[in-house]
């Protein structure tokens, strides 16, 4: 039998159980389409932070490097560990040392979600630098703490980087409804996003088959609110990508529904499947964190491994469940309960 071996790192607050959730249905899904998912839990974490002293062991990443895909909850635990530290040495390492430089963050509203718009007809997909640009981690502090401190964060864009996303996007475009907005700051920012609006008239010339408008973040931000129904493929940076992707969750009914791949497009290393959203101290011992999202991103990972039909049966038991009014904002149901909608429909 055709087996993927995926490693789980469940994380943090609600990450573990909306990991839970994902597997148990991950797992059915499988079964029911003939493979099987062998799954490795790490316990990579910021409580594994305060035994060892690190987010990961030294060999973690070459530990992750074997396996066919990454399945993610969240990382993050700031009372106990500052996300400087938590979120860089666990989830940015992975993004990086993996090159899964395209995040793919689909918006749109599931059956029976309450959105907050009166636009409800909006199909978006994300797609977010997710290896250098503002998150680069280049930068320091001088004179600190001192009346003089100077904090400098260098945004670091490459050719090669800035090429291969907004290609991504543009293959993304040409498969979908042939339109591409590709969004930076250029009236304001004068190198790296003239930079990026140079190479996207650069690109735009290869494929004359698809509609380019260029965007500037602010405007983008009130359109994805005003006009969702205007925007088909998005390509921004790591950081205006991040924003951008909080309003995509917002307008689609709330961050448990936001789904997340961070894709190694060339498939030289595990691509990884999280939710858009962190670990949630606000709710995190309460039971009631929606696994929508991280049900998703598991769908995601499963058409990412070439189990397509697995991935549409997943979706199509999402749909289903929120139609018939679980998991969404009317009616506030436990992450149990919602997850054994989930797998009552399931093919
Ligand atoms: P968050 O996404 O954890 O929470 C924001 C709000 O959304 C909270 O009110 C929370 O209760 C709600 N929420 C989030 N997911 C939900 C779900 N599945 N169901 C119901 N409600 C949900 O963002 P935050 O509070 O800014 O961050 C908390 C921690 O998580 C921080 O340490 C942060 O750095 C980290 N974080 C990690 C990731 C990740 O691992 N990918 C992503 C975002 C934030
Ligand atoms: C996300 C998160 C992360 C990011 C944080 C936790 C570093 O917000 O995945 O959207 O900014 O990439
Ligand atoms: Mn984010």
């Amino acid at each position: 039998m055709k087996t993927y071996s995926i490693a789980l790192i469940p994380g943090d607050g609600i990450g573990r159980d909306v990991t839970d959730a994902a597997w148990a249905i991950l797992a059915k899904a499988a079964e029911n389409s003939g493979f099987r998912l062998d799954g490795t839990r790490f316990p990579w974490s910021c409580a594994f932070y305060e035994e060892t002293g690190s987010m990961l062991p030294t060999d973690g990443i070459e530990i992750l490097r074997g396996f066919d895909a990454i399945l993610l909850g969240a990382v993050g635990w700031p009372a106990k560990v500052p996300d400087s530290v938590s979120l860089h040495g666990l989830l940015l390492p992975i993004r990086k040392a993996f090159v899964q430089y395209a995040n793919v963050r689909p918006h749109r509203l599931l059956p029976g979600v309450q959105g907050p718009l009166r636009v409800e007809d909006f199909d978006i997909l994300c797609i977010r630098e997710n290896t250098e640009g503002e998150y680069s981690g280049a930068g320091g502090r001088i004179h600190q703490g001192t009346d003089n401190e100077v904090a400098v964060e260098t945004s670091i864009f490459t050719r090669a980087g800035v090429e291969r996303i907004l290609r991504f996007g543009f293959e993304q475009a040409r498969a979908r409804r042939g339109r591409l907005a590709s969004v930076t700051k250029s009236n304001a920012q004068k190198y790296s996003m003239v930079f990026w609006d140079e190479v996207t008239r650069k690109l735009a010339a290869e494929y004359p088959d698809v509609e380019v408008t260029s965007y500037h973040i602010d405007a983008m931000a009130a359109r994805m609110i005003l006009a969702p129904d205007s925007l088909d493929v998005i390509v921004a940076s790591n950081l205006f990508g991040d924003i951008l992707t909080d309003i995509g969750a917002a307008i689609q009914g709330g961050l448990g529904f936001a789904a997340s791949a961070n894709i190694n497009p060339d498939r030289s290393a595990p691509s990884m499947f999280e939710p858009v959203h962190g670990s949630a101290p606000d709710i995190a011992d309460l039971g009631t964190a929606n696994p929508i999202a991280a049900v998703w991103s598991g769908a995601m990972m499963l058409d990412h491994l070439g189990e397509a039909d697995a991935a549409r049966k997943i979706m199509h038991a999402l749909e289903r469940t929120t139609a018939s009014g679980f998991g969404t904002a009317r009616a506030q149901q436990k992450t149990e309960a919602i997850t054994a909608a989930i797998l009552n429909v399931l093919d």
